[in-house]
């Protein structure tokens, strides 16, 4: 079972900093771009985009991502109990933004297999990892998700890149290392 972590006490007073003036100064952090998948009532397939994933440990095998309170989703994340992470490709941006929107039809048209607890794997993902849910934890309007990674598949293709609120694509960048 996910261990759940008591709301702390939010203090009624100013904020530090501006909103807008965090998510420019999070927006220079490039990433990369996920749908993060479940299943939800009846086995109907839930996916949202999110660019929050990152890594947490290796010995476990652990990666985190947050979701929003707001998020219709977030009762098939709670309830089902495993998630897979699709790390998109290049080529994904449509799919990005198809699942950036709330809509009962986010499935339609894309192509997918079932992974870990009946979990859609979809097809054409640079990569997939897929989880247990492992905690949840309390953070702020979001809510934390770690995964214990389960199941993995990775290809060679070029991921999709998110940063300053634009797509981007590595395709043709020099690498240096
Ligand atoms: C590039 C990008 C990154 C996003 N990252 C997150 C995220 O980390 N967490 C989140 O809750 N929503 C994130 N969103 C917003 C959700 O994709 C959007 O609110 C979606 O409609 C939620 O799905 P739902 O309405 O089915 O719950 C992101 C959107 C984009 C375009």
């Amino acid at each position: 079972m996910p261990q759940v972590m008591p709301m702390p006490v939010i203090q009624d007073a100013e904020p530090a900093v501006k909103t807008a003036d965090l998510r420019a100064a999070l927006g220079c952090f490039a990433t990369g771009v996920v749908v993060v998948t479940t299943l939800g009532d009846q086995g109907a397939p839930v996916g949202l985009t999110i660019n929050s994933f990152n890594s947490v440990s290796l010995d476990p095998a652990l990666i985190l991502w947050s979701l929003a309170h707001s998020a219709p989703s977030i009762g098939a994340f709670r309830d089902h109990g495993g998630f897979v992470i699709n790390i998109l490709a290049d080529d994904q941006i449509e799919l990005c933004k198809q699942f950036a929107r709330p809509s009962d039809n986010k499935f339609d048209g894309v192509m997918f297999d079932a992974g870990y607890k009946r979990v859609p794997l979809i097809a054409g993902a640079a990569a997939h990892l897929e989880c247990r849910t492992y905690a949840r934890y309390p953070g702020g309007d979001h809510e934390i998700y770690v995964g214990e990674v389960v199941g993995i598949s990775t290809t060679e293709k070029p991921p999709l890149v998110f940063h300053r609120g634009r797509f981007a694509m590595l395709s043709g960048t020099a690498v240096q290392s």
